[in-house]
Protein backbone atom coordinates (compact mmCIF):
# COMPACT_ATOMS: atom_id res chain seq x y z
CA UNK A 1 0.00 0.00 0.00
CA UNK A 2 1.91 3.24 -1.02
CA UNK A 3 0.96 5.93 1.21
CA UNK A 4 -1.37 8.54 0.50
CA UNK A 5 0.18 12.17 -0.28
CA UNK A 6 -0.84 14.87 1.75
CA UNK A 7 -1.14 18.56 0.76
CA UNK A 8 1.56 21.29 1.60
CA UNK A 9 0.37 24.55 -0.28
CA UNK A 10 -1.57 23.03 -2.39
CA UNK A 11 0.85 20.61 -3.85
CA UNK A 12 1.46 16.87 -2.91
CA UNK A 13 4.09 16.08 -0.43
CA UNK A 14 5.81 12.83 1.59
CA UNK A 15 6.71 13.62 4.97
CA UNK A 16 8.07 11.58 8.05
CA UNK A 17 7.14 8.31 9.63
CA UNK A 18 4.13 6.58 8.94
CA UNK A 19 0.34 6.95 9.76
CA UNK A 20 -1.35 3.66 9.17
CA UNK A 21 -4.82 3.78 9.30
CA UNK A 22 -6.96 1.29 10.17
CA UNK A 23 -10.48 -0.01 9.59
CA UNK A 24 -12.66 -0.34 13.70
CA UNK A 25 -14.81 -2.75 12.57
CA UNK A 26 -11.80 -5.48 11.97
CA UNK A 27 -8.48 -4.00 12.59
CA UNK A 28 -7.27 -4.08 9.41
CA UNK A 29 -4.69 -1.63 8.03
CA UNK A 30 -7.16 0.89 4.87
CA UNK A 31 -4.56 3.32 4.00
CA UNK A 32 -1.44 4.84 4.65
CA UNK A 33 0.04 8.01 4.83
CA UNK A 34 2.94 10.07 5.91
CA UNK A 35 2.99 12.84 9.18
CA UNK A 36 4.31 16.21 7.89
CA UNK A 37 7.44 17.50 9.08
CA UNK A 38 7.66 21.12 10.76
CA UNK A 39 9.68 22.30 7.94
CA UNK A 40 6.47 21.28 5.87
CA UNK A 41 4.59 22.40 8.66
CA UNK A 42 5.80 26.04 8.71
CA UNK A 43 6.27 25.68 4.49
CA UNK A 44 2.40 25.66 4.69
CA UNK A 45 1.39 28.27 7.02
CA UNK A 46 3.84 30.78 4.91
CA UNK A 47 1.92 29.93 1.53
CA UNK A 48 -0.96 30.46 3.04
CA UNK A 49 0.11 33.66 4.44
CA UNK A 50 1.79 34.81 1.54
CA UNK A 51 -1.04 33.98 -0.80
CA UNK A 52 -3.90 36.04 1.33
CA UNK A 53 -4.54 38.97 -0.34
CA UNK A 54 -4.02 37.67 -3.70
CA UNK A 55 -6.61 35.13 -2.37
CA UNK A 56 -9.14 38.05 -1.22
CA UNK A 57 -8.93 39.44 -4.72
CA UNK A 58 -10.22 36.28 -6.61
CA UNK A 59 -12.82 36.83 -8.91
CA UNK A 60 -16.08 35.29 -7.82
CA UNK A 61 -16.40 33.20 -10.96
CA UNK A 62 -12.61 31.93 -9.86
CA UNK A 63 -14.20 30.45 -6.73
CA UNK A 64 -16.90 29.59 -7.15
CA UNK A 65 -15.72 27.29 -10.28
CA UNK A 66 -13.12 25.55 -7.99
CA UNK A 67 -16.56 24.53 -5.53
CA UNK A 68 -18.79 23.30 -8.30
CA UNK A 69 -15.29 21.54 -9.61
CA UNK A 70 -14.82 19.39 -6.35
CA UNK A 71 -18.62 19.67 -6.03
CA UNK A 72 -19.21 17.32 -9.34
CA UNK A 73 -16.21 14.94 -8.91
CA UNK A 74 -17.33 14.01 -5.60
CA UNK A 75 -20.05 13.66 -7.26
CA UNK A 76 -18.60 11.07 -9.81
CA UNK A 77 -16.27 9.34 -7.54
CA UNK A 78 -19.38 9.05 -4.89
CA UNK A 79 -19.12 5.15 -4.67
CA UNK A 80 -15.16 5.12 -4.05
CA UNK A 81 -15.16 7.93 -1.55
CA UNK A 82 -18.13 6.43 0.85
CA UNK A 83 -16.31 2.98 0.69
CA UNK A 84 -13.06 4.78 1.75
CA UNK A 85 -15.03 6.79 4.99
CA UNK A 86 -16.50 3.49 5.74
CA UNK A 87 -13.32 1.88 5.98
CA UNK A 88 -11.47 4.27 8.10
CA UNK A 89 -14.55 5.45 9.84
CA UNK A 90 -16.30 2.80 10.18
CA UNK A 91 -19.61 3.82 9.16
CA UNK A 92 -22.10 1.48 7.76
CA UNK A 93 -22.09 2.57 3.79
CA UNK A 94 -25.58 3.73 3.73
CA UNK A 95 -24.63 6.96 5.86
CA UNK A 96 -21.14 7.41 4.45
CA UNK A 97 -23.01 7.42 0.59
CA UNK A 98 -25.69 9.73 2.25
CA UNK A 99 -22.20 11.86 3.51
CA UNK A 100 -20.65 11.85 0.41
CA UNK A 101 -24.09 13.41 -1.12
CA UNK A 102 -24.11 15.83 1.85
CA UNK A 103 -20.51 16.83 0.67
CA UNK A 104 -21.27 17.18 -3.07
CA UNK A 105 -23.91 19.98 -1.81
CA UNK A 106 -21.96 21.41 0.58
CA UNK A 107 -19.20 22.63 -2.12
CA UNK A 108 -22.62 23.31 -4.51
CA UNK A 109 -24.06 25.31 -2.01
CA UNK A 110 -20.67 27.32 -1.38
CA UNK A 111 -20.30 28.22 -5.12
CA UNK A 112 -23.89 29.69 -5.09
CA UNK A 113 -23.30 31.62 -1.75
CA UNK A 114 -19.93 32.77 -3.49
CA UNK A 115 -21.59 34.54 -6.32
CA UNK A 116 -23.85 35.99 -4.28
CA UNK A 117 -21.60 37.41 -1.13
CA UNK A 118 -21.88 40.93 -2.59
CA UNK A 119 -22.13 42.93 0.72
CA UNK A 120 -24.85 45.52 1.26
CA UNK A 121 -25.61 48.95 0.77
CA UNK A 122 -26.30 51.51 3.53
CA UNK A 123 -28.08 55.36 3.10
CA UNK A 124 -26.16 57.70 5.24
CA UNK A 125 -28.23 60.52 3.94
CA UNK A 126 -30.64 59.44 7.25
CA UNK A 127 -28.32 62.66 9.08
CA UNK A 128 -28.86 66.10 7.67
CA UNK A 129 -25.10 66.30 8.10
CA UNK A 130 -24.06 62.87 5.65
CA UNK A 131 -26.04 64.29 2.71
CA UNK A 132 -24.82 62.79 -0.31
CA UNK A 133 -22.79 59.91 1.22
CA UNK A 134 -24.15 56.23 0.97
CA UNK A 135 -22.08 53.49 2.74
CA UNK A 136 -20.84 50.14 0.72
CA UNK A 137 -20.64 47.32 3.40
CA UNK A 138 -18.43 44.25 2.28
CA UNK A 139 -16.67 41.58 3.96
CA UNK A 140 -13.25 40.56 3.52
CA UNK A 141 -11.51 37.64 4.87
CA UNK A 142 -9.83 37.69 8.02
CA UNK A 143 -6.82 36.13 7.27
CA UNK A 144 -5.67 32.39 6.55
CA UNK A 145 -8.05 30.11 8.51
CA UNK A 146 -6.63 27.04 10.84
CA UNK A 147 -9.43 23.90 10.23
CA UNK A 148 -8.86 21.06 12.89
CA UNK A 149 -11.44 18.69 11.78
CA UNK A 150 -13.15 15.33 13.68
CA UNK A 151 -13.62 11.73 13.42
CA UNK A 152 -17.17 11.38 12.96
CA UNK A 153 -17.39 13.05 9.70
CA UNK A 154 -14.26 12.65 8.00
CA UNK A 155 -15.26 14.26 4.69
CA UNK A 156 -18.59 16.70 5.39
CA UNK A 157 -17.16 18.44 8.19
CA UNK A 158 -13.50 18.81 6.72
CA UNK A 159 -16.07 19.94 3.43
CA UNK A 160 -17.17 22.37 6.00
CA UNK A 161 -14.39 24.33 6.75
CA UNK A 162 -12.61 24.25 3.26
CA UNK A 163 -15.67 25.22 1.41
CA UNK A 164 -16.75 28.28 2.77
CA UNK A 165 -12.91 29.46 2.90
CA UNK A 166 -12.59 29.25 -0.43
CA UNK A 167 -15.72 30.79 -1.20
CA UNK A 168 -14.35 33.93 0.56
CA UNK A 169 -11.18 33.67 -0.88
CA UNK A 170 -9.41 32.52 2.46
CA UNK A 171 -6.64 30.28 2.74
CA UNK A 172 -6.89 27.21 4.48
CA UNK A 173 -4.87 24.73 6.46
CA UNK A 174 -6.73 21.42 7.51
CA UNK A 175 -5.50 19.16 10.24
CA UNK A 176 -7.44 16.47 9.75
CA UNK A 177 -8.41 13.69 12.98
CA UNK A 178 -5.32 11.45 13.23
CA UNK A 179 -8.07 8.18 13.10
CA UNK A 180 -9.57 9.27 9.89
CA UNK A 181 -7.26 11.23 7.43
CA UNK A 182 -7.52 9.88 4.11
CA UNK A 183 -11.17 11.58 3.36
CA UNK A 184 -9.20 14.75 3.96
CA UNK A 185 -6.70 14.20 1.84
CA UNK A 186 -8.61 13.06 -1.00
CA UNK A 187 -10.70 16.16 -0.84
CA UNK A 188 -7.03 17.92 -1.14
CA UNK A 189 -6.81 15.09 -4.85
CA UNK A 190 -9.90 17.47 -5.84
CA UNK A 191 -8.99 20.68 -4.90
CA UNK A 192 -5.57 20.50 -6.55
CA UNK A 193 -6.98 19.84 -9.50
CA UNK A 194 -8.49 24.00 -9.75
CA UNK A 195 -7.13 26.27 -10.78
CA UNK A 196 -6.67 27.83 -7.02
CA UNK A 197 -3.29 29.66 -6.40
CA UNK A 198 -0.35 27.47 -4.77
CA UNK A 199 -1.03 28.44 -0.79
CA UNK A 200 -4.60 28.39 -1.03
CA UNK A 201 -4.99 25.25 0.96
CA UNK A 202 -2.73 22.54 2.76
CA UNK A 203 -3.98 19.20 4.40
CA UNK A 204 -1.70 18.35 6.96
CA UNK A 205 -1.69 14.81 8.67
CA UNK A 206 -0.34 15.63 12.01
CA UNK A 207 -0.73 14.09 16.04
CA UNK A 208 -2.98 16.23 17.94
CA UNK A 209 -0.32 16.97 19.96
CA UNK A 210 1.30 18.78 17.30
CA UNK A 211 -1.72 21.36 16.64
CA UNK A 212 -0.38 23.86 19.61
CA UNK A 213 1.77 25.43 17.39
CA UNK A 214 -0.50 25.97 14.49
CA UNK A 215 -3.37 27.10 16.83
CA UNK A 216 -1.16 29.92 18.34
CA UNK A 217 0.60 30.73 14.85
CA UNK A 218 -0.13 34.48 14.23
CA UNK A 219 -0.26 34.02 10.24
CA UNK A 220 -3.67 31.85 11.39
CA UNK A 221 -6.05 34.12 13.08
CA UNK A 222 -9.09 32.35 12.40
CA UNK A 223 -9.59 28.68 14.02
CA UNK A 224 -12.97 26.71 13.29
CA UNK A 225 -12.59 23.62 15.29
CA UNK A 226 -14.77 20.81 15.72
CA UNK A 227 -14.45 18.56 18.40
CA UNK A 228 -14.80 17.95 22.35
CA UNK A 229 -15.42 20.92 24.77
CA UNK A 230 -12.09 20.11 26.77
CA UNK A 231 -9.99 20.58 23.45
CA UNK A 232 -12.17 23.42 22.08
CA UNK A 233 -11.78 25.18 25.87
CA UNK A 234 -7.93 24.54 25.30
CA UNK A 235 -8.31 26.52 22.14
CA UNK A 236 -9.95 29.74 23.20
CA UNK A 237 -7.33 30.00 26.37
CA UNK A 238 -4.15 29.42 23.98
CA UNK A 239 -5.24 32.17 21.34
CA UNK A 240 -7.68 34.44 23.23
CA UNK A 241 -6.55 36.98 20.24
CA UNK A 242 -8.04 35.16 17.38
CA UNK A 243 -11.01 34.69 15.74
CA UNK A 244 -12.26 31.17 17.14
CA UNK A 245 -15.35 29.25 15.84
CA UNK A 246 -16.10 25.93 18.19
CA UNK A 247 -18.26 23.49 17.27
CA UNK A 248 -18.20 20.78 20.48
CA UNK A 249 -20.85 18.29 21.75
CA UNK A 250 -24.06 17.82 22.88
CA UNK A 251 -26.40 15.42 24.64
CA UNK A 252 -29.02 15.39 22.73
CA UNK A 253 -32.90 15.58 23.51
CA UNK A 254 -36.32 14.81 21.76
CA UNK A 255 -39.16 15.45 23.44
CA UNK A 256 -43.00 13.95 22.97
CA UNK A 257 -45.17 16.43 23.94
CA UNK A 258 -48.90 15.92 25.36
CA UNK A 259 -50.65 16.13 21.48
CA UNK A 260 -48.75 13.83 20.39
CA UNK A 261 -50.65 10.57 21.01
CA UNK A 262 -51.83 8.09 18.18
CA UNK A 263 -50.25 5.06 17.46
CA UNK A 264 -49.08 6.35 14.37
CA UNK A 265 -47.11 8.88 16.03
CA UNK A 266 -46.00 7.03 18.74
CA UNK A 267 -44.73 4.75 16.16
CA UNK A 268 -43.11 7.40 14.02
CA UNK A 269 -41.43 8.99 16.28
CA UNK A 270 -39.70 5.24 17.63
CA UNK A 271 -39.00 4.77 14.89
CA UNK A 272 -36.83 8.01 14.16
CA UNK A 273 -35.58 7.88 17.32
CA UNK A 274 -34.38 4.29 17.24
CA UNK A 275 -32.55 5.20 14.12
CA UNK A 276 -30.89 8.98 14.93
CA UNK A 277 -30.05 7.62 18.29
CA UNK A 278 -27.66 4.93 17.12
CA UNK A 279 -26.68 6.04 13.40
CA UNK A 280 -22.94 5.74 12.84
CA UNK A 281 -23.00 3.89 16.35
CA UNK A 282 -24.10 7.27 18.14
CA UNK A 283 -21.34 9.31 17.21
CA UNK A 284 -22.66 12.34 16.19
CA UNK A 285 -22.70 15.70 18.01
CA UNK A 286 -26.94 15.38 17.59
CA UNK A 287 -27.69 11.94 17.61
CA UNK A 288 -30.27 11.73 20.37
CA UNK A 289 -29.60 10.43 23.47
CA UNK A 290 -31.89 11.91 25.90
CA UNK A 291 -35.81 11.36 25.04
CA UNK A 292 -38.50 13.03 27.06
CA UNK A 293 -41.86 11.44 26.80
CA UNK A 294 -45.70 12.95 28.62
CA UNK A 295 -46.18 10.39 31.44
CA UNK A 296 -49.95 9.89 30.10
CA UNK A 297 -47.63 8.15 26.61
CA UNK A 298 -44.60 7.13 28.20
CA UNK A 299 -46.08 3.04 29.08
CA UNK A 300 -47.09 3.04 25.31
CA UNK A 301 -43.96 4.46 23.83
CA UNK A 302 -41.51 2.68 25.76
CA UNK A 303 -41.82 -0.78 24.33
CA UNK A 304 -42.13 0.50 20.61
CA UNK A 305 -38.96 2.25 21.43
CA UNK A 306 -37.35 -0.88 22.63
CA UNK A 307 -38.61 -3.23 19.52
CA UNK A 308 -37.76 -0.66 16.75
CA UNK A 309 -34.04 -0.47 18.43
CA UNK A 310 -34.09 -4.31 18.85
CA UNK A 311 -35.01 -4.27 15.07
CA UNK A 312 -31.75 -2.42 14.32
CA UNK A 313 -29.26 -5.00 12.70
CA UNK A 314 -25.80 -4.43 14.19
CA UNK A 315 -22.60 -5.75 11.69
CA UNK A 316 -20.17 -5.22 8.93
CA UNK A 317 -20.40 -1.44 8.11
CA UNK A 318 -19.39 -2.53 4.29
CA UNK A 319 -22.74 -4.46 3.90
CA UNK A 320 -25.83 -2.46 3.07
CA UNK A 321 -28.06 -4.90 5.61
CA UNK A 322 -25.71 -2.88 8.53
CA UNK A 323 -27.67 -0.77 10.06
CA UNK A 324 -25.11 0.44 13.29
CA UNK A 325 -21.14 -0.60 12.62
CA UNK A 326 -18.38 -0.30 15.14
CA UNK A 327 -17.33 2.80 17.17
CA UNK A 328 -14.46 4.55 15.79
CA UNK A 329 -11.82 2.05 18.22
CA UNK A 330 -12.02 -0.68 21.06
CA UNK A 331 -11.04 2.42 23.33
CA UNK A 332 -13.89 4.22 22.36
CA UNK A 333 -16.56 1.02 23.24
CA UNK A 334 -15.24 0.48 26.41
CA UNK A 335 -15.69 4.26 27.65
CA UNK A 336 -19.67 3.36 26.66
CA UNK A 337 -19.40 0.20 28.25
CA UNK A 338 -18.39 1.75 31.56
CA UNK A 339 -20.49 4.73 31.37
CA UNK A 340 -23.55 1.99 31.05
CA UNK A 341 -21.97 0.05 33.72
CA UNK A 342 -21.86 3.49 36.26
CA UNK A 343 -25.95 3.87 34.98
CA UNK A 344 -26.93 0.28 36.07
CA UNK A 345 -25.29 0.85 39.28
CA UNK A 346 -26.96 4.30 40.13
CA UNK A 347 -30.27 2.59 39.52
CA UNK A 348 -30.60 2.50 35.51
CA UNK A 349 -32.44 -0.17 34.10
CA UNK A 350 -31.11 -1.87 30.43
CA UNK A 351 -34.30 -2.02 28.22
CA UNK A 352 -32.56 -3.56 25.40
CA UNK A 353 -28.46 -3.53 24.74
CA UNK A 354 -25.87 -6.26 25.57
CA UNK A 355 -22.42 -7.13 25.43
CA UNK A 356 -19.94 -5.19 23.75
CA UNK A 357 -17.56 -7.04 20.97
CA UNK A 358 -14.66 -5.21 20.00
CA UNK A 359 -15.18 -1.87 19.17
CA UNK A 360 -19.03 -2.79 18.67
CA UNK A 361 -21.03 -1.34 21.34
CA UNK A 362 -24.70 -2.82 20.97
CA UNK A 363 -27.48 -0.28 20.79
CA UNK A 364 -28.85 0.63 24.29
CA UNK A 365 -32.30 1.57 25.98
CA UNK A 366 -31.38 2.86 29.62
CA UNK A 367 -34.52 3.54 32.47
CA UNK A 368 -34.50 4.74 35.63
CA UNK A 369 -30.94 6.65 34.86
CA UNK A 370 -30.67 9.91 37.24
CA UNK A 371 -30.07 12.68 36.10
CA UNK A 372 -26.14 13.42 37.23
CA UNK A 373 -25.55 10.46 35.56
CA UNK A 374 -22.76 10.69 32.38
CA UNK A 375 -25.25 8.82 30.23
CA UNK A 376 -27.62 11.66 31.10
CA UNK A 377 -25.55 14.75 31.69
CA UNK A 378 -22.48 14.42 29.58
CA UNK A 379 -21.51 13.85 26.02
CA UNK A 380 -22.33 9.55 25.42
CA UNK A 381 -21.08 9.90 21.66
CA UNK A 382 -22.14 6.07 21.63
CA UNK A 383 -25.61 3.69 20.83
CA UNK A 384 -26.50 4.92 23.90
CA UNK A 385 -30.26 6.44 24.65
CA UNK A 386 -31.89 7.22 28.44
CA UNK A 387 -35.78 7.57 28.30
CA UNK A 388 -37.95 9.62 31.30
CA UNK A 389 -41.30 10.54 31.55
CA UNK A 390 -42.15 13.75 32.87
CA UNK A 391 -45.31 15.68 33.92
CA UNK A 392 -46.19 18.00 31.17
CA UNK A 393 -44.24 19.53 28.20
CA UNK A 394 -42.92 22.30 30.39
CA UNK A 395 -40.89 20.05 32.62
CA UNK A 396 -39.73 18.55 29.34
CA UNK A 397 -38.13 21.68 28.16
CA UNK A 398 -36.75 22.50 31.96
CA UNK A 399 -34.97 18.46 31.54
CA UNK A 400 -33.70 19.34 28.29
CA UNK A 401 -32.42 22.73 29.50
CA UNK A 402 -30.50 20.52 32.48
CA UNK A 403 -27.65 20.87 30.75
CA UNK A 404 -24.70 21.78 30.29
CA UNK A 405 -24.97 21.79 26.36
CA UNK A 406 -27.13 23.33 24.07
CA UNK A 407 -26.53 21.96 20.65
CA UNK A 408 -30.17 20.86 19.01
CA UNK A 409 -33.37 19.45 20.07
CA UNK A 410 -36.42 17.63 18.54
CA UNK A 411 -39.90 18.25 19.98
CA UNK A 412 -42.41 16.14 18.85
CA UNK A 413 -45.82 18.28 18.44
CA UNK A 414 -48.97 19.04 16.16
CA UNK A 415 -49.43 22.07 18.02
CA UNK A 416 -47.88 25.50 16.27
CA UNK A 417 -48.40 27.06 19.89
CA UNK A 418 -46.59 24.14 21.52
CA UNK A 419 -43.81 24.15 18.57
CA UNK A 420 -43.22 27.90 19.11
CA UNK A 421 -42.90 27.62 23.19
CA UNK A 422 -40.45 25.11 22.34
CA UNK A 423 -38.39 27.45 19.87
CA UNK A 424 -38.23 29.78 22.82
CA UNK A 425 -37.90 27.98 26.10
CA UNK A 426 -35.40 25.95 24.69
CA UNK A 427 -31.68 26.70 25.49
CA UNK A 428 -30.25 25.53 21.85
CA UNK A 429 -28.80 26.49 18.64
CA UNK A 430 -31.82 24.85 16.69
CA UNK A 431 -35.36 23.24 17.49
CA UNK A 432 -36.25 20.76 14.89
CA UNK A 433 -40.19 20.69 15.16
CA UNK A 434 -41.84 16.88 14.52
CA UNK A 435 -38.76 15.32 14.17
CA UNK A 436 -35.65 14.42 16.09
CA UNK A 437 -32.84 16.49 16.50
CA UNK A 438 -30.22 15.30 14.41
CA UNK A 439 -31.36 17.31 11.29
CA UNK A 440 -28.66 19.16 9.64
CA UNK A 441 -29.44 21.07 6.54
CA UNK A 442 -25.94 21.56 5.48
CA UNK A 443 -26.53 25.52 4.39
CA UNK A 444 -28.62 26.10 7.49
CA UNK A 445 -26.67 27.53 10.56
CA UNK A 446 -25.55 25.14 12.96
CA UNK A 447 -23.80 24.98 16.11
CA UNK A 448 -24.99 25.90 19.68
CA UNK A 449 -24.97 27.30 23.05
CA UNK A 450 -23.37 26.89 26.53
CA UNK A 451 -21.20 23.99 25.98
CA UNK A 452 -22.04 23.65 22.68
CA UNK A 453 -19.56 26.00 21.36
CA UNK A 454 -19.73 29.21 19.76
CA UNK A 455 -20.13 30.75 16.27
CA UNK A 456 -22.15 28.99 13.50
CA UNK A 457 -20.97 26.75 10.69
CA UNK A 458 -23.20 26.58 7.37
CA UNK A 459 -21.93 27.94 4.15
CA UNK A 460 -23.33 31.54 4.68
CA UNK A 461 -22.73 31.33 8.54
CA UNK A 462 -19.25 30.65 7.87
CA UNK A 463 -18.82 32.82 5.03
CA UNK A 464 -19.56 35.37 7.75
CA UNK A 465 -17.84 33.92 10.81
CA UNK A 466 -14.31 34.02 8.11
CA UNK A 467 -14.88 37.65 7.31
CA UNK A 468 -15.15 40.46 8.47
CA UNK A 469 -17.08 43.81 7.74
CA UNK A 470 -15.18 46.66 5.44
CA UNK A 471 -17.17 49.75 5.34
CA UNK A 472 -16.58 52.33 1.74
CA UNK A 473 -18.21 55.37 2.33
CA UNK A 474 -18.55 57.71 -0.77
CA UNK A 475 -19.09 61.28 -0.70
CA UNK A 476 -21.09 63.81 -2.80
CA UNK A 477 -23.52 61.97 -4.45
CA UNK A 478 -26.87 63.09 -5.69
CA UNK A 479 -28.69 59.89 -4.24
C1 LIG B 1 -21.69 16.91 14.25
O1 LIG B 1 -21.48 15.79 14.71
O2 LIG B 1 -21.64 17.97 14.89
C2 LIG B 1 -22.11 17.07 12.81
C3 LIG B 1 -23.47 16.61 12.57
C4 LIG B 1 -23.81 16.69 11.11
O3 LIG B 1 -23.14 17.38 10.33
O4 LIG B 1 -24.79 16.05 10.70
Amino acid sequence: MEPAPFFVASRPATGEGELTVHHPYDGRPVGRTTVATPDQVDAAVAAAAGVAAQAAALPAHARAAALDHVSRRLAERAGEIAALITAENGKPLKWARAEVGRAVSTFRWAAEEARRFSGELQRLDTDPAAGGRIALVRRVPRGPVLGITPFNFPLNLVAHKVAPAVAVGAPIIVKPAPATPLSALLLGELLAETDLPAGMFSVLPLPNDRAADLVTDPRLPVVSFTGSGPVGAAIRRAAPEKHVTLELGGNAAAVLCADWTTDEDLDFAAQRIATFANYQAGQSCIAVQRVYVHHARYADFLPRLVAAVRGLRTGDPASDLTDVGPMVSEDAARRVETWVAEAVSAGGTVEVGGLRDGATYPPTVLTGVPANAKVVAEEVFGPVLVVAPVADDQAAFAAVNDSAYGLQAGVFTRRLDVAFAAARALEVGGVIVGDVPSYRADQMPYGGVKGSGVGREGLRSAMDDYTEPRVMVLTGLAL
